[in-house]
């Protein structure tokens, strides 16, 4: 890992680590000189913490639930003796289940409510008093092209991702004074274990899926996401916050 960079003498915390965007954030960070805090549900997180630190750089990992309020205070508290207190805080951990509506399991439709909105809700709640200590800091949500317009058979997670565009904005402007950035981007298809294991409903309409693909039906990797989360966490976006920011190849433009 690099040593000089936007992120130098900082601490991150990354959700999400252990897979696709979010391990993706967590080596993008430790390359520009952050000490991550990976946290995911998933044991491969310590596989994210084990490249970084590898490659010379500083991090740690941790299997939690980001909606487990107790876990994640212990987590935060735990990250910040070992690495330091984080200004930085992506929240990438999510989950997708595709359902027709009126047979959609309700437990899904918990599950990604719990994970997607609560999560994030519970991590910035954690990690915002060290912020308001250190006299700043930047947090970065992910939400979702499918929360910014109506895709079928995507209701919950389209709420569920909605909900974080709009909870970014609350805290960014609830945080103004305190110099704590909050920003969320909103990608389009990115090539990640989350797309290539979705379990579609048999009887789906594939016509009505066209809308969510775009002219070319171009995807991302997992990496530009990532650059945008860095983007948005450093010290170049200071005047950016309260910010969606689109990555999707002008889907939703
Ligand atoms: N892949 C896409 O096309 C796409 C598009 C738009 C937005 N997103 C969002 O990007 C984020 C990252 O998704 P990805 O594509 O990298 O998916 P992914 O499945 O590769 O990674 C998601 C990670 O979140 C973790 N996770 C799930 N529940 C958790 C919990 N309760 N506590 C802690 N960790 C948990 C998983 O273990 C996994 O490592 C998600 O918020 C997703 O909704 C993805």
């Amino acid at each position: 890992m690099g040593s000089a960079g936007r992120f130098e003498g900082r601490t991150a915390i990354v959700t999400g680590a252990a897979s696709g965007i979010g391990r993706a954030t967590a080596l993008r960070l430790a390359s520009e000189g952050a000490s991550v805090a990976c946290f995911d549900l998933a044991d491969a997180v310590h596989d994210t913490a084990a490249a970084i630190t590898g490659g010379g750089g500083q991090a740690l990992a941790m299997t939690l639930d980001v909606a487990d309020e107790s876990a994640v205070a212990t987590a935060v508290a735990d990250a910040a003796s070992e690495l330091g207190p984080a200004t930085v805080l992506a929240n990438v951990a999510g989950v997708l289940r595709f359902a027709i509506t009126h047979e959609a399991s309700m437990a899904d439709f918990d599950l990604m409510m719990r994970v997607n909105v609560r999560g994030p809700f519970v991590m910035c709640r954690a990690a915002i008093p060290a912020m308001l200590e250190a006299g700043g800091g930047a947090i970065v949500n992910v939400a979702s092209s499918a929360g910014m317009f109506g895709q079928a058979y995507n209701a919950g997670y389209g709420a569920s991702k909605g909900g974080v565009a709009m909870m970014t904005r609350s805290i960014a402007w609830e945080y103004v004074k305190h110099n704590i950035r909050v920003n969320a981007i909103s990608p389009g298809q990115v090539d990640t274990p989350m797309v290539s294991t979705i379990d579609f409903p048999e009887a789906m309409d594939w016509k009505l899926m066209r809308k969510a693909m775009g002219v070319n039906g171009k995807s991302l990797a997992p990496e530009e996401p990532a650059a945008l989360i860095a983007f948005l966490a450093s010290d170049e976006a200071t005047a950016i916050t309260g910010a969606v920011v689109p990555i999707d190849h002008g889907l939703t433009c």
